[in-house]
């Protein structure tokens, strides 16, 4: 596997692999990967020849008051587990070598989509998602794409950009990985004192708790939102948002068979989010 930091020497080696008529995965990460994001990488590898992962913590995805200083950097310990699984490369570039013109240069963004939910909580972030995908995608200009259920909107904004650029990129999703008490995999999660990491599965389970009253033939999506809300904030989570919406993050109504449940919160100093798609 390599380590790679600098765009020519990317370049050359995706060039040799195509050359030899390899089909090339991407996997964009900001590091401290855990099972979610082998994942990624493992589902990358059953759609080409050759995976690259990207790490790189974007700075213009943070807010002024977000973690970007504290985010976990934990390079060694990415490289010896993406080594393991057969990764064949990363790319860890410096800002200079993503931004040539500097942050803020030029932003790719996606209306409407990036205003909601977590776009709401945190402006700009999405502008800051799409643009440094944007980049990825033009430095790599991978076959495929790997990108985690998880960020369900973020992964609907990238398919959205994909969509609209006429990108020639196949954009997977891969389902949340989770810890065996059903909190989501998060490298946030470590942000998490012991007792909130111990009531940090509640999210989850109250995602399952509402799909369920979905499935038992409840419509009443705002009775529902705020009923969930309120147990969520009366347990010590400061809830963001917690909504029922369509699969394209559309309103719901009624007469629909498929859902999104999403959930931001604030536990102690951790932002946590969540989702689940619910079939009735
Ligand atoms: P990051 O949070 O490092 O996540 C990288 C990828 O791993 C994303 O596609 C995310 O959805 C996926 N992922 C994270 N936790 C997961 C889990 N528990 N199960 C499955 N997949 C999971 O998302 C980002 O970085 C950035 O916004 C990025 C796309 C790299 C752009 O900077």
């Amino acid at each position: 596997m390599q380590l790679v930091s600098d765009l020519s020497a990317l370049r050359a080696q995706l060039a040799e692999w195509r050359a030899a008529g390899q089909r090339i995965a991407l996997a964009p990460t900001m590091g401290n990967l855990h099972a979610g994001h082998l994942q990624l990488v493992k589902s990358a590898q059953k759609h080409a020849d050759r995976v690259v992962v990207s790490i790189f913590v974007n700075p213009t995805q943070f807010g002024v008051n977000e973690d970007l200083d504290r985010y976990p950097r934990t390079l060694e310990a990415d490289s010896q587990a993406l080594e393991a699984i057969g990764a064949d490369l990363i790319f860890h570039p410096d800002v200079d070598t993503m931004y040539p013109l500097g942050p803020g240069a030029v932003e790719v963004q996606v209306p409407g989509l990036d205003s909601i939910l977590c776009g709401a909580h945190r402006p700009g972030h999405f502008t800051g998602v799409a643009t440094v995908v944007t980049v990825l995608f033009n430095q790599v200009q991978p076959d495929v794409a790997v990108f985690g259920q998880k960020d369900y909107q973020q992964l609907a904004v990238i398919r959205r950009l994909a969509r609209a650029l006429h990108l020639p990129i196949e954009i997977i999703g891969e389902p949340t990985v989770r810890e065996d008490d059903g909190l989501a995999m998060s490298s946030r999660n470590q942000y998490l004192t012991a007792g909130e990491r111990a009531l940090a599965p509640a999210l989850y389970a109250q995602l399952c708790a509402t799909a369920e009253r979905l499935r038992a033939g409840e419509r009443d999506f705002t009775a529902l939102e705020n009923e969930a809300r309120q147990t969520l904030d009366a347990r010590g989570f400061k809830t963001e948002y917690m909504t029922i919406a369509s699969p394209d993050l559309t309103a719901p109504d009624t007469a629909m068979h498929h859902f999104a449940l999403l959930v931001a919160a604030r536990l102690g100093s951790a932002r946590l989010i969540d989702n689940i798609e619910v079939s009735v």
